[in-house]
């Protein structure tokens, strides 16, 4: 099936960057639209009925989201999460660079329809060259009317305010993202309350992604049932998945929700040198395996979720048949040990200790009895931590020890020692 671009429609155009581009493209419509002829309320009920779901990772419907803030509050906030940490993600990126009209239409019309006058950009401090580009845009935005008071002569105005991040994994939970925006350490707050009733500044608070809001403009400009017929029923609309990892052709690709794994790996060229596939991350790094069985699954928030996997970022991180277990595991270990805020002890030092662990049975120290230590240790942050970082750095690693034990004991075996008994006595309590 070939791709279709919706958000992704004029990415690669010449200056589609410049307001007058997207403007010439169709630019600006949705927002004429809604702010001549569609009350706040109807852009809400509009993207409820389109059953639009968070493209952040959670998959949360957003019209749902926007209907909790409470109708008294008088001040609201908009906030775009822009962080893009995820491993393997860079679909915010590549929208922000290519097209950053689209977002900013995006979040003046989530703004409108839940009534916030100031709208926040959190954008990751890497993206150098995407936060040039939304600082202009939104620079152009605002000479041309968009944004601002009264904006096209409405009774609405906007402020949008661009943020740079300093470069924190956890800045990217939405939680720990306000900490950060209100100039604290970003470390997660205790849910409940939710940041739609108790957010910024202690303020009612919506938090989206890049492409959910991207989402919106399309919603309004080309109505509800041409989004639902995109997709599947609870999954719809088109997705950016992201491909990278030991394919021929790493990059973006915008295809209808649901699409087969194997079509959106085929678009990226299918495996290095002609390799057979061994394994991949479908939502970012933070998921369960797949493996060579899951080739036909459809790629959706639903269908991975009964799979025991999640679509997340919809980002793929592809392994061919070189690719050695214990090597991606222990990389990947370290990457949530360096990036746990330390806020509580099972994320803070269980990260440490698969890292440890890890390491022994790459250098081939490892024993037997490790794998079981390791689950242990990942259960338990499951079971314990404060945020789901550590649930997601245990996803990884779990499931690749049991979709590839083998790996693991090869190293393992390895060890003169190997199935010497532990000196130490451990428990498993989280281990069935
Ligand atoms: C550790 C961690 C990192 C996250 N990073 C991001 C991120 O970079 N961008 C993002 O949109 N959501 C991220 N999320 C999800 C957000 O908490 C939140 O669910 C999302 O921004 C909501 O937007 P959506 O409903 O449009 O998906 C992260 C969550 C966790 C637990
Ligand atoms: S789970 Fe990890 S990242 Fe989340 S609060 Fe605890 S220490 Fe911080």
């Amino acid at each position: 099936m070939p791709e279709m671009r919706v958000l992704s429609e004029f990415i690669g155009q010449p200056n589609q960057c410049a307001i007058e581009t997207y403007e010439k493209n169709g630019g600006y419509r949705a927002l004429r639209t809604a702010l001549t002829s569609l009350k706040p309320e109807v852009v809400i009920d509009m993207v409820q009925r389109s059953e639009l779901r968070g493209r952040g990772g959670a998959g949360f419907l957003t019209g749902m989201k926007w209907a909790f803030i409470p109708k008294e509050a008088k001040e609201r906030y908009l906030v775009c999460n822009c962080d893009e940490s995820e491993p393997g993600t860079f679909k915010d990126r590549y929208l922000i660079e290519n097209d950053p009209h689209q977002l900013i239409e995006g979040i003046i019309l989530a703004s409108y329809a839940i009534g916030a006058h100031y709208a926040f950009i959190y954008c990751r401090g890497e993206f150098y060259e995407g936060l040039v580009k939304l600082r202009k845009a939104v620079q152009e935005a605002k000479q041309k009317g968009y944004i601002g008071s009264r904006i096209l002569g409405s009774e609405f105005s906007l402020e949008v305010i661009v943020h740079p991040g300093a470069g924190a994994y956890i800045a990217g939970e939405e939680t720990a993202q306000l900490n950060s925006l209100e100039g604290y350490r970003a470390t997660p707050r205790l849910k409940p309350p939710f940041p739609a009733a108790v957010g910024l500044y202690g303020k009612p608070t919506i938090i989206n992604n890049v492409e959910t809001l991207c989402n919106v403009v399309h919603i309004v400009n080309r109505g509800v049932e041409w989004f639902v017929s995109i997709g599947r029923a609870k999954n719809t609309g088109t997705k950016i998945y992201q491909v990278s990892g030991q394919v021929q052709k790493p990059g973006c690709f915008e295809f209808p929700l649901a699409t087969p794994l194997r079509e959106v790996l085929d678009a990226a060229g299918g495996c290095l040198h002609g390799r057979r596939f061994k394994a991949c991350y479908p939502g970012g790094s933070s998921s369960v395996i797949l493996t060579d069985r899951d080739l036909d699954i459809a790629m959706d928030f639903d269908t991975l979720v009964a799979r025991g996997s999640a679509l997340g970022t919809a980002s793929i991180i592809v392994m061919d048949d070189t690719a050695d277990m214990v090597q991606v595991a222990h990389r990947l270990m370290e990457f949530y040990q360096n990036e746990s805020c330390g806020k509580c002890t099972p994320c803070r030092e269980g990260t440490r200790w698969t890292v440890q662990i890890l390491a022994r049975i790459l250098h081939g120290g490892g024993v037997t009895e490790d794998l079981k230590v390791i689950t242990g240790v990942c259960k338990s942050m499951e079971a314990t931590s404060f945020c789901p970082l550590a649930v997601g750095a245990s996803f990884p690693i779990v499931s690749a020890i049991e979709e590839f034990r083998g790996d693991f004991e090869a190293h393992i075996r390895r060890n003169p020692h190997a199935n010497e008994p532990l000196k130490m006595k451990v428990n498993y309590p989280y281990v069935k």
